[in-house]
């Protein structure tokens, strides 16, 4: 498809100091779970996305010395030439396609505690540490900021060694340089506290001293947070901020603007949408004429372009758009806006540096398998054989799996059941502030649409008789999974009403179907990631009185690993809802229900007329047994393979069926050795 002129100026070569980007799109940093843990991985992601289109892609935060330590969140580092080794694996593969690439120096200060290295922590006073480990910093003497500066600078040497075309100063997300900076935080005395002109001090020597040793090649970047405290969610409390980035407008290279609040710039889309920081971008190019570059999980090419022409930004950052769609600023280029995986803003990406493993994402089931699987998330090997494959079931498992299919050529066949596409993904985007989640089942039905070779059978719940009267030769159960109306106690499922009762214990699937308590109702939470959360939002929103238990501690605890988690327990305190943790809900007879404290055993009674039991999910699996019965009965019509799918396998996350759905469309006609199915990406040995 030809390009499209509109966007032309996306395209158009931007100079950063003395490298110049191809374009405007700028892949922020951002971490994947990889860091210097694995190389390989990270290094083969990053060239994905350069390959892509992405101008620059940066590194995530790049630790410069042992005593900023982040494990077991994986950071990459540059601590010593081993390092640069590893960094230039990644250098190499973005350069390969024409961009820059970045390294983003990083100091965590309080943030780290230094679990793995024990080195002990510095910061700007002796501060306790901030995600909670029992122990505080070493107020940095002068010793300490010079010992820093050099580290710093060594770093930034490094970083060049490697090939890295950009080095940041990264004076924001509370990290060290962020408390120097706080008129709060730094209580200093000497030269680099009181005044504004001393708290900024250290990041002008740090600008200074990186442009000294680096800044004849490498471009000098400042990541700067736009306001000073975190306000109403879109109500920008500026403080100093105008005035710091005033007095250093001119000295870097190229400004990267964030803000204080994490929740928002990286916000789930349930509570942040597109461009939200563009109200604090207000007075920022209009005090540097240095390049900017900002973020806003900017996935519209009409947003992009209204962004540059307006002078908010002169670089589209990226961090989400770039993880869901490595190829979205070539499908810009190509006028192919409809072949755009948008980001959904699930935050499932995060959970790689939160639980320390390889990064997935709900969108792109390729993300992070470039390496070890060798998955690229446009191509894929053309089909191994002429069977027709038939599909059950058009949640995110089968669309994802008939689309992939459809891709290498396979002639495919999906039935759903029902009229519409999408399965779970569609019941629960019409839940709020879920809306965008839809998008999964709308790029994958649209990619179908224009292929051929896939028909979509609407209104069609198939029998095991159906489906081998179908002839097909490989078939592929995705039909879901559905809601437990009991609990799962540590050892067995067992019921919650009580003897003799029949109270109205509903399900997440019946909530969604439209089927609702009319009075004070107990959600419970035994899931305990955003279901119980939106659920009893969607109850208030009906003004029922509403109570949330859940045996956890925190509401929505894994929802800590995406970062929603504060902001689903702000929502459902703001919505007057009841929470109440550390609860197990013993049983419910229509009127009362029973709740056992998890540590003391102590009941507690409290009267509701419904409960909705946010426990476990049952795989809709018996289409699958019932065909597998009949297969090894010896029925005919028998298919060469019969593969169940998805949350019909396991349930899980969205993240979790889309990916099995690609896997099982990748595999298909070919040979996986199950003794060794993926690469194991680890440490160069030789280095250590
Ligand atoms: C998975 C993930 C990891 C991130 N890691 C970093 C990081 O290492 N350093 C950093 O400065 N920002 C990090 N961020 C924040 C992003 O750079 C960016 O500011 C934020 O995600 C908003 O941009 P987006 O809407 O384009 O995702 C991370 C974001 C994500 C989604
Ligand atoms: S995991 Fe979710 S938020 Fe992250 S990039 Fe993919 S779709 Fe977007």
């Amino acid at each position: 498809m030809a390009q499209d002129s509109r966007y032309n100026i996306l395209f158009e070569p931007i100079k950063i100091g003395p490298v110049t980007a191809r374009n405007r799109f700028y892949q922020v940093p951002h971490c994947t779970g990889l860091g210097w843990l694995r190389p390989r991985m990270a290094a083969a992601l990053r060239g994905m996305k350069a390959e892509g289109g992405w101008g620059v892609v940066c590194t995530e935060y790049c630790s410069i010395h042992p005593s900023s330590d982040d494990l077991p969140h994986p950071s990459a580092s540059l601590w010593d030439d081993g390092d640069i080794k590893a960094n230039a694996l990644m250098t190499e593969q973005v350069h390969a396609h024409g961009s820059l690439a970045g390294a983003e120096l990083w100091y965590g200060g309080a943030s780290t505690a230094n679990l793995n290295t024990r080195e002990v922590p510095m910061d700007v006073d002796s501060l306790p540490n901030g995600p909670g480990s029992p122990s505080q910093t070493r107020s940095m003497d002068k010793a300490d900021i010079r010992e820093f500066r050099r580290w710093h600078r060594n770093a930034a040497l490094r970083a060049k060694q490697a090939g890295f075309d950009i080095v940041y100063v990264y004076a924001t997300h509370d990290y060290l340089l962020s408390k120097f900076l706080s008129p709060k935080t730094n209580t200093r005395t000497d030269e680099y506290g009181g005044s504004m002109e001393n708290r900024v001090r250290l990041v002008r020597e740090l600008i200074e001293e990186t442009k000294d040793a680096v800044g004849d090649t490498c471009a000098v970047a400042v990541r700067f947070s736009a306001d000073e405290t975190s306000g109403a969610d879109g109500e920008p409390i500026l403080g100093e901020r105008r005035d710091m980035l005033e007095m250093l407008a001119e000295l870097p290279d190229l400004w990267d603007i964030n803000i204080q609040d994490y929740s928002l710039e990286m916000g789930v889309s349930r509570f942040v949408k597109e461009a939200s920081l563009e109200p604090y971008m207000a007075f920022v190019k209009s005090v540097t004429s240095k390049p900017v570059v900002t973020v806003g999980r900017f996935t519209s090419p009409d947003t992009m372009l209204s962004q540059v022409k307006r002078g908010i930004t002169d670089f589209i950052g990226a961090a989400r758009p770039s993880i869901a769609d490595p190829f979205l600023p070539t499908k810009i280029q190509e006028g192919r806006f409809e072949d755009i995986r948008e980001c959904i803003g699930c935050n499932v990406c995060y959970v790689g540096d939160s639980k320390s493993v390889s990064i997935r994402c709900t969108q792109n089931p390729t993300m992070g398998e470039e390496w070890r699987r060798d998955w690229h998330p446009e191509q894929i090997d053309a089909k191994g054989s002429n069977s027709k494959v038939l599909v059950v079931g058009a949640g995110p498992a089968g669309l994802e799996a008939a689309r992939t299919l459809g891709q290498r050529g396979y002639e495919v066949m999906l039935a759903e059941a029902t009229r519409d596409l999408g399965g779970r993904v569609t019941r629960e985007a019409a839940l709020p502030g879920l809306s965008e989640w839809a998008r999964v089942r709308d790029y994958r039905a649209q990619q179908i649409e224009a292929m051929p070779n896939v028909e979509i059978f609407r209104e069609s719940e198939l029998t095991a008789d159906d489906i081998l009267a179908v002839g097909a030769d490989h078939v592929a159960i995705a039909t879901g999974a559905h809601w437990r109306t009991d609990k799962y106690n540590g050892s067995i499922y067992e019921t919650i009403s009580e003897p003799g009762s029949s109270p109205q214990i509903l399900t997440p699937d019946e909530i969604m179907a439209g089927r609702l308590p009319q009075g004070p109702t107990l959600v419970y939470d035994a899931d305990h990631y955003y279901m119980g959360g939106v659920l009893a939002e969607r109850l208030r929103d009906e003004g029922l009185p509403v109570m949330l238990v859940t045996p956890n501690e925190k509401v929505s605890a894994w929802g800590e690993n995406t970062t929603e988690r504060w902001r689903v327990q702000r929502r459902l305190l703001e919505l007057d809802v009841d929470i109440v943790t550390g609860h197990v809900l013993n049983t419910f007879d229509g009127s009362e229900a029973v709740l056992k404290c998890a540590y003391t055993g102590r009941e507690r009674r409290t009267e509701v007329e419904a409960v909705v039991m946010v426990s476990q999910r049952k795989p809709n699996d018996g289409l699958y047994h019932d065909l597998l019965e009949r297969i090894e009965a010896g029925a005919d019509g028998a298919p060469l393979s019969l593969t169940r799918i998805g949350d019909c396998e396991a349930p899980a996350i969205i993240a979790a069926a889309v990916y099995a759905g690609h896997r099982y469309a990748r595999e298909l006609d070919t040979t996986v050795n199950a003794d060794n199915p993926l690469k194991h990406d680890r440490l160069f040995f030789e280095d250590a």
